[in-house]
């Protein structure tokens, strides 16, 4: 099923992984039905906690071929595109919050040929990417706040994701809607009908039961969800 002409895909969140065994987790992921791969890079400034860089990218790439998210929350994105690119990131989302002016972190990624997610946290509003809407390959949007994984999800974001989904049919733009935090089976179903195409889960896929089971589920629910939004 897909929305917007995007398909619905879900990207485990290496996060939530054991680190000490990433290339098992990875491969299970993927014999799991993973689309992608989401990871957290945070630099201990834009959030308090500090995860990887560049290095960990690169290590992931040479173990799977499925597309690599990198969720960059840090506070100057600018400079660190073009090493994210290298290390072999497809999409590299940056934090609208963070210092670095969005119409130039666009410019630099364009000049690197790689594709480019807006993300804003649960208290920034959608009006923060809508001036270069038509210039994002997603928009990221963060149900829990960022910096850990295995937080609640705010139901308070789900408006902004009805909007991006409006604004994207609006036009026609084929941009991924990504959501991120606190994604359940429960919220999955939410965050589809909603409009979201694309949805990270880091507990959910990891922890639990067999990250098989746990995709299965998350599968079952965006389906659900999707098929409720009447479009
Ligand atoms: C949180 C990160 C998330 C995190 C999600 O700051 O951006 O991607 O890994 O983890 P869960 O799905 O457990 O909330
Ligand atoms: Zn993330």
């Amino acid at each position: 099923m897909s929305q917007g002409g995007r398909r619905l895909r879900l990207a485990p969140s290496l996060l939530s992984a054991d680190f000490a065994a990433l290339g098992d987790a990875i491969e299970a992921a993927e014999a799991a039905g993973a689309d992608a791969f989401h990871l957290d890079v945070m630099d201990g400034h834009f959030v308090p906690n500090i995860s990887f860089g560049p290095a960990l990218v690169a290590a992931v790439r040479s173990r799977t071929k499925r597309p690599l998210d990198v969720h960059l929350m840090i506070e100057e994105p600018l400079r660190y595109l073009e090493a994210f690119r290298k290390a072999g990131g497809d999409t590299l989302v940056f934090h609208v919050e963070s210092r670095s002016d969005p119409a130039e972190v666009l410019r630099e990624a364009r000049r690197l040929g790689v594709a480019v997610g807006a993300a804003i946290r649960p208290n920034t509003p959608f009006s923060a990417v809508e001036p270069f809407l038509d210039r994002l390959d997603q928009v990221l949007v963060m149900s829990v706040h960022p910096g850990f994984s295995g937080q609640k999800f705010s139901p308070d974001v789900l408006p902004k994701v009805r909007t991006a989904r409006e604004r994207l049919d609006a036009t026609g733009q084929p941009a991924d809607i990504s959501i991120d935090g606190g994604i359940t089976e429960e919220t999955a179903v939410e965050a589809a009908e909603a409009g979201a195409t694309f949805f990270v889960c880091g507990n959910s896929a990891f922890v639990g039961a067999p990250i098989g089971e746990n995709l299965r589920r998350l599968r079952a629910s965006v389906e659900k969800g999707a098929a409720r939004a009447v479009r």
